[in-house]
Formats: structure tokens, sequence, C-alpha cells
């Protein structure tokens, strides 16, 4: 592929140039594709799981609650584990899979596990398109996740290291849009294929992950491997013949690449990865891998993203309406997504952050105060006028839209950005399994918080967005235009987070004067 110029950049300071190539466009864009199948399943559950065939082969119980007994708590129709299990049971599987994929990304690349990953996918798929009992929807859930588990790993790591760090931001987000795409294109998906007549439409929207799952193989073998990937193989000339064409034929690449050598070299002294993310120097980026994907679950998006039906639902709309109205949500948090591209690398992660935060609770607080006003604690059911609904609808909509602009996209990207190359493999594996073990917890208690809160659960995720919105501002440091080898600045320079970064490698402090 042509190494064809499109965009250059430089600045002051220690700075790496590159150009934004067509090669480094493209490859990141293909990556990102991968994003796709991750977004396809997390669309697509909760809609399946709101369809009255597919509740009346699996989950009578619930049919019967949801469809026929009209007395029943608005709040709790939908409260059954084993129903909530085949959304969540894939969030779980995605988490040990994540964990596996560090070592497999550490010692064979970044191709191989997306590869992996697509593959054990597709099997996922056609176990649940042909499901006859829940144990095969339930195993191919798992086997979802699986797939799911390795590129959602791999792919964030795979783009900070091939895009020049001032498109880098950007350039991630793309992966963030390919998963928003997904969601809407499941939501879409179940609206048609719930109006299938004959009871198999489920099928064609369990199957339909098939696609994005095919695709994501075949992109998988169309991307290389990333410079440091080669470097830490000791393919040293391969390695600079890439970089040189990721970064665009006439740029002088040696800096970079010197760097790169030079942080290979320390990763090869570093035996523990894993212990290595307990030191004390290293702390900053442990807190923020753990905190950000912890906090971007409980704004409370998934609830949303999953059970928007089953929400849509309790308060009072039909089926097609549900599905409709979610699939609305799904377009607004696509759209969104363009503007969190067009800011990151101009307004900053955290301004994004912060503006984000507060749109989101005003229109949580709203969701809350709306729902409460209609249902009260008793959560009886009662007719409502259209108006009112448009506007709880409208609240959802600007709260994902929030959520799409700042803490969906941020939550991946800024994570995937701080890491030293010594614990880089390792953190990421934190970072997604912390955020598969966050959502599968909103995934599994949502509906029976649901029932047991009442509005007042909406009320909870509203405080939760206020704690993390205040967390960003004092904790968060800035990592726009910071190339990715150059991250242990913001560390030094930050007010809270320099006392954990002045001490060696052997754990001794480094007093000031050693420092400069
Ligand atoms: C989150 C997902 C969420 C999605 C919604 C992602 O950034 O990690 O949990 O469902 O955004 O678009």
């Amino acid at each position: 592929m042509a190494s064809g110029r499109i965009l250059t950049h430089g600045d002051a300071g220690k700075d790496y140039p590159g150009n934004l190539t067509w090669d480094v466009l493209i490859t990141c864009v293909v990556a990102a594709m991968v994003g796709l199948i991750f977004g396809y399943d997390l669309g697509i559950s909760g809609e399946v799981t709101s369809m009255a065939p597919f509740l009346r082969e699996f989950f009578p119980s619930v049919y019967r609650k949801e469809a026929v007994d009209p007395s029943t708590n608005q709040y709790c129709k939908f409260n059954s584990q084993i129903l909530t299990l085949f959304t969540s049971s894939l969030y779980l599987a995605t988490l040990v899979a994540s964990i596996f994929s560090s070592i497999l990304t550490q010692n064979l690349g970044r191709k191989i596990s997306m590869f992996l990953g697509g593959l054990i996918f597709l099997c996922g798929t056609l176990l649940n398109a042909l499901a006859q009992n829940i144990s095969m929807l339930i195993i191919g859930r798992i086997l979802l996740g699986i797939g799911v588990g390795f590129p959602t790993q791999s792919v964030p790591l795979f783009i900070s290291e091939m895009a020049p760090h001032k498109f880098r931001g950007a350039l991630n987000v793309c992966f963030r849009m390919c998963i928003t795409v997904g969601i809407l294109v499941a939501n879409v998906v179940n609206y048609g294929t719930n109006m299938i007549k004959g009871n198999w439409g489920w099928r064609l929207s369990l199957g339909g992950a098939a696609v994005p799952a095919v695709l994501a193989v075949l992109s998988s073998l169309w991307v290389s491997e990333t410079p440091n990937f080669l470097i830490g193989r000791g393919d040293y000339s391969k390695a600079k013949r890439k970089l040189q064409r990721i970064r665009g034929a006439d740029v002088d690449i040696q800096a970079e690449f010197d760097d790169m050598v030079a942080a290979s070299e320390a990763l090869k002294q570093v035996k523990h990865p894993w212990s290595n993310l307990k030191m004390r120097k290293h702390r900053p980026q442990l807190v923020l891998a753990i905190l950000i994907p912890f906090f971007q679950q409980l704004t409370g998006i998934n609830a949303v993203m999953f059970y928007a039906p089953e929400l849509f639902k309790t308060i009072g709309f039909g089926s097609n309406a549900s599905l409709g109205s979610s699939a609305i949500t799904g377009g607004v948090n696509v759209a969104a997504t363009f503007l969190s591209i067009y800011g990151t690398d101009r307004w900053g992660r955290k301004k994004l952050f912060i503006g984000g935060g507060i749109v989101m609770l005003v229109f949580q607080s709203a969701v809350a105060a709306l729902i409460g006003t209609k249902f009260g604690f008793s959560g009886a059911a009662t007719d409502l006028e259209k108006s009112y609904s448009g506007v709880v609808v409208s609240c959802i909509c600007l709260f994902v839209a929030a959520f799409a602009c700042s803490w969906g996209p941020l939550g991946w990207l800024v994570p995937s950005e701080i890491f030293p190359l010594e614990i880089r493999s390792a953190g990421q594996s934190i970072v997604v399994a912390v955020n598969m073990l966050s959502t599968f917890v909103i995934a599994q208690g949502f509906l029976v918080a649901l029932c047991f809160a009442k509005y007042l659960l909406f009320v909870a995720f509203a405080v939760c967005v206020l704690v993390m919105t205040l967390f960003v501002i004092f904790f968060v440091p800035e990592t726009m235009n910071i190339p990715i080898e150059e991250m242990s600045r913001v560390w030094r320079t930050h007010w809270y987070w320099k006392r954990y970064v002045d001490e060696d490698d052997n754990g001794a402090r480094i007093s000031p004067i050693e420092m400069i």
C-alpha cells in the first residue's frame, strides 16, 4: 500500500514527526472494524430479550408476567436472573478472555489475538442463532464473550502504537465509532426482525452477528504487526521499515525508533509485568486503569443500551415503539461520537470528560424525576400521554449524546495511552477486565435493582456521574498531544501524582536533583 501523505504535523519540544499516511489511516480504521462485533453484541441482546417469541420459547414465566399479567408492578416486569444471565454471561467471558489476551498479545502479537477473537466469535454466533435450549444460548454467549475479549484488549493497543500521537485520539475514537455503529445496526435489525411473522425473527437478530464477525476475521488478516511488537521480537530492520512506511517516506523516524528500541530493551528487563503494575511508580496508571472503566459503567449507559426496550416498555410503550425508540438512542449515540472524533485532539480529553459529565448529570437527574413523578414507589401502571413519553425519550437521548461525546470514547482512549511499554499489555487487560466486570454487574443487576430501588436507581447513577466528574477535575491529567513514550511527564508535573513517580525501579526515592 502506498504511503501517500494526507496531513503533516510537528511541534515544539520532544516530538516525533509523522504524517497521517494512508497506510496508518487504513490500518487503524480496519483494526477498528473489530469494534463492530463488540457493538453488535452490546445492542442485540437486551432487545432480543424483550421480544415475545423469544421470551415464550426460552423464558415462559417472564413472558407471562410481561405480556399476560397487567397487574405486575411496572418496575419488576422483567426481573429474572436467568434472563439477565443471557445478556451478562458475555461480559464475564470477555473479562476472562481479556486476561489471557494480554499474554497472547505480548508473545504472539496484536494481530493473532484479533484473528482468534473473530473466529471464536463466529462459533458463538452460530450456536446462538440455532439455539434449541437455554444452555445453547448461554454457551453461545460465552463464546461470543471470549471472541470479544481478545480484540477489545488488543485493538486499542494496536491503534495507539500505530498512530502518530497528534492523531492518536481521533483514530482511537474510530474504534469506539465502530462500537456505536454496531449497536445501531443491532437496534435497526431488531426493529425489522421483530416484525417478522413466524417467531424466528430473533434467530436472524442473533445470527446477524456473523456479518461483523466475518468482517473482523478478514480485517485482522489485512493488518500488519506494529513496529513496537516487531522490535520486541528482535526484528529491528523490519520494524524500522514498518515505522518508516507508517510515518511517511519523507519523515525522519530515527528519534522515535531509538526511543522504541530503548523502551523495548527496558521491557526485556521486566520479568513480571503484572507484579510491576503494583509498583508505586505505576500507581497513577493503575488507579486510572481501574477507575476510568469502572466509572464509565456507573454512568448507567448500559442500563439504556441493554435494556432500553424493557425500560421503554416499563414506562408504557408498546413493543414496536420501544424497539423504535431504542433505535433512536442508537442513532444519537453514533451521531454524537462524531463530535468526540472532532474534539478529542482539539479541545483535549479533560474538557470533554467534564462537559459530558455535567450534561449527563442534568439529564440523568431529569429521567429520575420524570419516572419518579409518574410511577412513584408503587410502580403502578398508568396511561402515559404522548408528550410525556416524548420528554422521557428526549432526556435519555441527550444523556446518551453526552456520554457518546465524553466517557464513551474517552473511557477507552485515555487508559490506552497512559501506560509505559513495560506494563502496557497487562495494563490494558486490567482496563478491559474492569470494564467487563462492571458491565457484567450492570447487565445482571440493573433489572433487579430497578425492581428494588425504583426510580431512585437513576438518582444513584446521577450521583455517580457527579463523583466521576470531580475525579476527572482533580486526578486525570490532560494527555492530548503527548507522545505515548513521553507520557511519564504528565505524572511528574501533576499536583497529586508526582509524589508517586519519584522512585527508581528498585523503589528507592530519587532526589529532586537526580530527577532533573
Ligand atoms: C462502553 C460500552 C457501552 C457503549 C455505548 C462503550 O464505550 O464501553 O459499555 O455500551 O460505549 O456506546
